[in-house]
């Protein structure tokens, strides 16, 4: 469980030990984490280890990669761990890209490959990846909603990683999906800077279904049929109609 000090993934974290998993908790601030392993160990009776983790560094990346990848018995991951860095992108510094890229993309993608084929040879297992709806806000421009291009981007590539993923694991008994939350009230604004105490937020301890939020999931469906529609329509050898010489 990635990003396990705080918000999200604590609240995943403190479910998980209640339905009697035991629990590798990885972030940054060890203290967080030591403090959550033993409330979670007095209160739930769980098994909680401390892995304390910079997933924007290769090195620490590698070792919870290993943890990973070593774990025969791993049943579930999910990959949470994330920050919000939201400004017009030419004033984005090319750090923050890179650790933006580094936490929602290289250690989402390196984790499952790590994760998964382990699973696959068990014939169980699952991972959940935690995207964000500005993954699908591409189109809407910038107000009210904020600047945000590197971070939807990078939420995106999570959609589209765990869609493909999940349809080549159909039938291993390996499930993988993505979660999509909207506004949620936890330290993620306020690590920005930004107070939105004041806006109604999803509780951390809801964000458990696929887009928790949406009432009307056929929405979902014709989202991905319109999907598939673009891809197969437009994946031909020759232009569009309205393209071709008019004779
Ligand atoms: N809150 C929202 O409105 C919202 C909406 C949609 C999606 N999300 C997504 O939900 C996920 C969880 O966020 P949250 O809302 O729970 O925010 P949060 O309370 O700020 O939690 C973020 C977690 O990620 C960890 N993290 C951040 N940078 C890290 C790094 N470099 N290496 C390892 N761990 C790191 C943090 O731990 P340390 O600081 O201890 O490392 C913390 O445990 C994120 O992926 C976020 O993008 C949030």
């Amino acid at each position: 469980m990635t990003g396990a000090s705080s918000g999200i993934g604590a609240s995943y974290a403190e479910r998980l030990a209640r339905d009697g998993y035991d629990l590798v908790l990885i972030a940054r601030r060890r203290e967080r984490l030591e403090a959550l392993a033993e409330r979670l160990r007095r209160e739930a009776d769980a098994h909680a280890e401390v892995l304390a983790a910079d997933l924007t560094d290769a090195g620490a990346l590698a070792r919870v990669e290993a943890r990973v990848s070593g774990d025969e018995s791993l049943a579930l991951l999910i990959n949470n761990a994330g920050f919000g860095s939201y400004g017009p992108f030419v004033q984005v510094e090319p750090e923050v890209v890179d650790h933006l890229i580094d936490i929602h993309v290289r250690a989402v993608a390196r984790l499952t490959r790590a994760a998964v084929p382990g699973m696959v040879r068990r014939g169980a297992g699952g991972v959940i990846n935690i995207a964000s709806l500005l993954a699908l806000s591409g189109s809407m421009p910038p107000n009210p909603l904020p600047h945000r291009s590197v971070y939807a981007g990078a939420k995106a590539f999570i959609v589209t990683f765990t869609q493909a993923v999940a349809g080549e694991l159909v039938g291993t008994g390996v499930r993988v999906q993505v979660c999509l939350p909207g506004l949620v009230a936890t330290e993620f604004h306020t690590v920005q800077g930004m107070d939105l105490s004041r806006i109604p937020r999803m509780t951390a301890a809801d964000v458990v279904a696929c887009i928790p939020g949406l009432d009307d999931a056929s929405l979902l469906e014709r989202l991905t049929d319109a999907q598939r529609a673009v891809v197969m329509g437009a994946n031909r050898p020759t232009l569009a109609r309205r393209y071709q010489p008019i004779n």
